[in-house]
């Protein structure tokens, strides 16, 4: 992709009001491989360089100010800086960043994470999500004795060699730079297919676990079904594989008690991170005492799996985990985030159907995807998954040069957003969604101008 598939007046226009961003980004570009730390802050022809965030909104280098939709990756529930989080944070810095030892603040953390999630027994805190799947993989593999991973199309648990294949679309491609006996360790099936689990579990006896995002791949871009987890769990249940629930973006965020707390469905070994530590690095595994036992010297089995990690548990982490989750408790931070992502959902749709544009806002929680090859133009109302629309489009409708305009022109009018999508948190207001609409309807006045609408 390249910028020359992008409307010229757009590029002009940002290039110029974001030229102190464009500078940085020169620097970047001896630095970083496309000049970018993670892979989804890649913008074509630049990304904005941020200097400040604060609640819901954050400020360019150039002094831009823009509702945020990007909620710190799904890390931030309270929006940016929670005075609260910061206030731990500060609190805890001037009494040592790592005290090399076990602390109060792990016991405190651990035990908020026992009592808002039932189904953690036990468990052990990670330094990212990534860590979290690769070891609730490892745990599952040695539990059952058996060495294979059922996940789904479109579910992303990290960059995680076990789970990184068919992540995102072409879901069939071979990821490079797996061993071959990783990838044929990865059995793939499409999302909500329950007679697909069914077979790969009947066929295939070496497959130990499965794993999912409980609410959808990339959170929910393609919803999970009302019935899938309760079936996915007595089928799980009867073929002796363990469920994984990677609860690494709901967790605490759709409800205290993450997806299985909301849906009511116990899984076997759950994973989280960002919220749990509250904005800062932090992951965990949770669950079955029988499971989390082999971390344990001289367990059962005989057979501890190793575990180091110089920053598992890091009292910041904690300090910020343990304020947040505190905060998320009575479930009001849970309601505000998922009213406010409906209100705007609603509000775009209105947009969309005044507008006659074949474009259809969706989402069920804290979250916002809009499907711009929809078959009508939409009611004005909420909706939960596109109507007519097969898994398979909803994962791979929007190409790069629509993402990348949409977002040029969103950041113009003083908004960012991941892409056609977004997730908020309790620090959003109907200003936030005020002024998004209004964005989106003059982004797309020059999606229309340049013909890609
Ligand atoms: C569902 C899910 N699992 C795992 C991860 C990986 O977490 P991390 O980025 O902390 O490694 C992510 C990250 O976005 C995620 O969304």
């Amino acid at each position: 992709m390249s910028t020359a598939s992008l409307p010229a007046s757009l590029i002009d226009e940002y290039a110029e009001r974001f030229h102190r961003s464009r500078l940085l980004y020169e620097r970047a570009g001896e630095l970083f491989p496309n000049g970018v730390t993670h892979d989804a802050r890649y913008l074509e022809p630049f990304p904005p360089y941020v200097e400040e965030a604060r609640g819901s909104r954050k400020w360019t280098v150039e002094g831009h100010e823009l509702v945020d939709w990007w909620s710190g990756h799904g890390a931030l529930m309270f929006g940016h800086s929670d005075p609260d989080v910061v206030a731990a944070v500060q609190h805890q810095i001037e009494r040592g960043t790592h005290p090399g030892a076990c602390h109060r603040l792990e016991l405190e953390w651990g035990e908020l994470v026992q009592r808002l999630v039932p189904s953690v027994e036990r468990l052990r805190f990670t330094s990212s999500g990534t860590e979290a799947t690769m070891m609730a993989l490892r745990l599952a593999r040695m539990f059952t004795g058996k060495p294979k991973v059922l996940k789904f199309y479109g579910h992303f648990h990290g960059w995680n060699d076990f789970l990184i294949q068919g992540a995102d679309p072409p879901f069939e491609r071979n990821v490079p730079g797996l061993l071959d006996e990783v990838r044929q360790d990865t059995v793939l099936v499409p999302p909500n297919d329950i007679d697909a689990v069914v077979r790969a579990l009947r066929t295939d006896q070496a497959i130990g676990c499965v794993i999912l995002e409980p609410t959808g791949g990339h959170y929910g871009l393609v919803p999970t079904d009302e019935t899938f987890l309760s079936d996915l769990r007595a089928v799980t249940a009867e073929a002796g594989v363990l469920l994984i629930f990677d609860e690494v973006i709901t967790g605490f965020r759709v409800h205290p008690g993450g997806a299985q707390g909301r849906f009511g469905i116990r899984p076997d070994l759950s994973t989280f991170a960002k919220i749990l530590a509250g904005g800062l690095p932090g992951g965990c595994v949770g669950g079955r005492e029988d499971v989390l036992a082999l971390l344990a010297f001289a367990n059962r089995a005989g057979q501890k799996m190793p575990h180091p990690g110089t920053f598992n548990a890091n009292p910041l982490s904690a300090s910020a985990g343990i304020t947040t989750l505190r905060k998320v408790a009575d479930g009001q931070a849970a309601e505000q985030a998922n009213r406010v992502a409906r209100q705007l959902r609603i509000r775009l749709n209105e947009l969309f159907a005044r507008r006659s544009v074949r474009w259809v806002a969706y989402g069920r929680f804290s979250d916002f995807y809009i499907y711009p090859a929809a078959s009508d133009v939409p009611e004005p109302r909420d909706y939960r998954w596109p109507p007519g629309a097969r898994w398979h489009e909803l994962a791979t409708a929007v190409p790069a040069p629509l993402r990348y305009a949409f977002r040029l022109g969103m950041l113009l009018a003083g908004v960012d957003v991941p892409g056609l999508r977004g997730m908020s948190n309790a620090a959003h207001t109907e200003e936030d969604v005020e002024r998004t609409v209004a964005a989106v309807d003059a982004t797309l006045d020059r999606l229309h101008q340049a013909g890609m609408l």
